[in-house]
């Protein structure tokens, strides 16, 4: 691998940007990569499902999805950053495969029970990788792991917060 720091300037000789490091910055790339794919198709997902649902008892979730969006574009563009910053480049949108069966499109678009699910599969998903990731860059990349450790918090929220929603289907009868 091409030593990647600029002509004329000096490699950092300590820290995950050091020449002797590009093996582990590898395998953290590949980290990020999938975290940031997660990210996009959750976006995608998400707009979908928070203009598909029919009926009363959608609308709640229909604003939280909408909310939600915002946030997890910005964990996607923090994942794609930190890729640059890594010396990696941020794949294009080619590379994407689709990978959240929960999240497709309810048969019933009143199915709201089948889009909390969907939510808290893909928020765990994202749960598991970032603790994946946070051991990786443990001791290692602080930085990576300072902000993957921010990012994990918000799908922490994102993941109680649809618990929620199933516990009070579940009460009525309805999940
Ligand atoms: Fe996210
Ligand atoms: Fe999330």
């Amino acid at each position: 691998m091409n030593t990647p720091t600029a002509r004329g300037a000096r490699s950092a000789a300590q820290g995950i940007l050091a020449d002797d490091r590009a093996q582990q910055r590898q395998s953290i790339l590949e980290g990020l990569k999938k975290a940031y794919w997660m990210e996009i198709e959750t976006v995608m997902s998400y707009i979908a499902n928070s203009v598909n649902p029919d009926g009363v008892r959608a609308q709640e979730i229909i604003e939280s999805l909408q909310e939600d969006i915002q946030e997890e574009l910005g964990h996607a563009q923090r994942f794609a950053t930190r890729i640059k910053e890594l010396y990696g480049v941020v794949p294009g949108s080619k590379e994407f495969v689709a990978e959240q069966d929960a999240l497709q499109p309810p048969e019933h678009q009143t199915d709201v029970v089948h889009v909390i699910k969907g939510v808290i599969e893909a928020e765990t998903g994202a749960i598991e990788h970032y603790n994946s990731l946070i051991e990786l860059t443990d001791g290692v990349d602080p930085v990576t792991n300072d902000m993957v450790i921010d990012i994990l918090r918000d799908e922490e929220g994102h993941r109680r917060l649809f618990e929620g929603y199933l516990r009070e289907y579940e009460a009525e009868g309805l999940a």
